[in-house]
């Protein structure tokens, strides 16, 4: 097996899978833009700046380290922010990823992991969500990922690029020594927000919503994470090597929590209260996402190692506390 090129490798989720590879004994090289990435995730490892649009690079790169697989996480991820500027998404992370894909099938890498997104199912019709439910994505981010789930198996019977497609529920916590963990600017997601509530280092926490059909008013997510995410990844690329079929796998944990039980489990594990206020409903939300990760288990078997929200929420306070203004460097 040649080198895995992992885009996007110095961001959240990629720094995780990077790490993964690494420990597994995996030749890695990261290209990664740093237009959100963060440069110290990737510290001792071999590292490229570019854009995955600069085929020349990509190219270069692919010859140089001998690649014969592609991790795609290099893509925006802001939900909100592609429904108001959904050009940017678009070419983002269809136009410029179908540019990576070019230079990957000139190049002849063999495999392409792909990092997508629950968001590909829209409001849910049945929970838990399994692989077969219809996508609908409600949003432009969503869209995006699911062009390019769709591209995969044209290129595939074109081209021969085998193809793993991942669909993340709510990728969360950090890697367990805390020496990477998430930096997103700005910051969106839950779990991070309620934590600098607690360390009053960010504005009190809006609760978006209390009025939803759940048992306490408040929107229910399943955490899976970050680490477990990454290991996905490693058997996703173990089982293209071996041969099998492309596929697609949902990977979550299999339990939603409310957000108000995500608020308890910060106070629980940070010893703090969590300063918050009540907002409306934010566009777009589901009452509920929770995954059915049945495939991932039986075909990859894929474990998760964190299935409790405290044990995840603990993993991301570690980090938070020992990087209160998250990486130094600023993307
Ligand atoms: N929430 C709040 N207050 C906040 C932030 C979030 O109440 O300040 C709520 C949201 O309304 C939601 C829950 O907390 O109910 C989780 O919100 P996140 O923003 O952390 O995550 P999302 O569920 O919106 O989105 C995540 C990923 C998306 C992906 C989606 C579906 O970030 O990329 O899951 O897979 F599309």
């Amino acid at each position: 097996m040649g080198a895995v090129l992992v885009t996007g490798g110095a961001g959240y989720i990629g720094s995780h899978a990077v790490r993964a590879l690494r420990e597994a004994g995996v030749a890695v090289v990261v290209l990664d833009s740093l237009v959100s990435g963060h440069i110290e995730a990737v510290e001792g490892v071999t590292f490229v700046q570019a854009e995955i649009a600069d085929t020349a690079v990509v190219r270069e790169t692919i010859q140089r380290h001998g690649v014969t697989a592609v991790m795609h996480f290099a893509a925006f991820l802001s939900v909100g922010e592609s429904v108001s500027a959904p050009a940017r998404y678009y070419t983002n992370n269809v136009g410029q990823t179908l540019q990576l894909l070019d230079a990957a099938v000139q190049e002849e890498v063999a495999h392409f992991v792909f990092s997508s997104t629950a968001a590909v199912y829209g409001m849910p019709l049945d929970t838990p969500i399994t692989e077969e439910h219809p996508t609908q994505p409600i949003n432009a981010y969503g869209e995006t990922k699911l062009a390019v789930e769709r591209a995969l198996p044209h290129y595939e019977r074109a081209y021969g690029l085998r193809s793993v497609r991942l669909r993340y529920f709510n990728a969360a916590g950090a890697h367990p020594s805390g020496v990477i963990g998430e930096d997103h600017r700005p910051e969106i997601h839950l779990i991070p927000r309620a934590l600098d509530a607690t360390t009053g280092t960010g504005e009190p926490l809006e609760i978006f919503g209390a009025d939803y059909p759940t048992d306490d008013g408040t929107c229910r997510r399943d955490y899976v994470h970050v680490s477990d995410l990454a290991d996905a990844h490693l058997l996703a690329l173990r089982k293209l090597e071996s041969g099998s079929a492309s596929a697609t796998y949902n990977l979550g944990n299999g339990r939603a929590y409310s957000v108000k039980e995500v608020v308890a489990s910060v106070a629980r594990v940070t010893g703090g209260a969590v300063d918050h206020t009540f907002a409306p409903r934010r566009p777009g939300d589901p009452a509920i996402l929770l995954a059915s990760s049945e495939r991932a288990r039986d075909e990859l078997g894929w474990t998760p190692r964190f299935e409790q929200l405290d044990d995840i929420v603990r993993t991301a306070w570690v980090w938070h506390r020992a990087h209160p203004d998250g990486y130094q460097s600023r993307p």
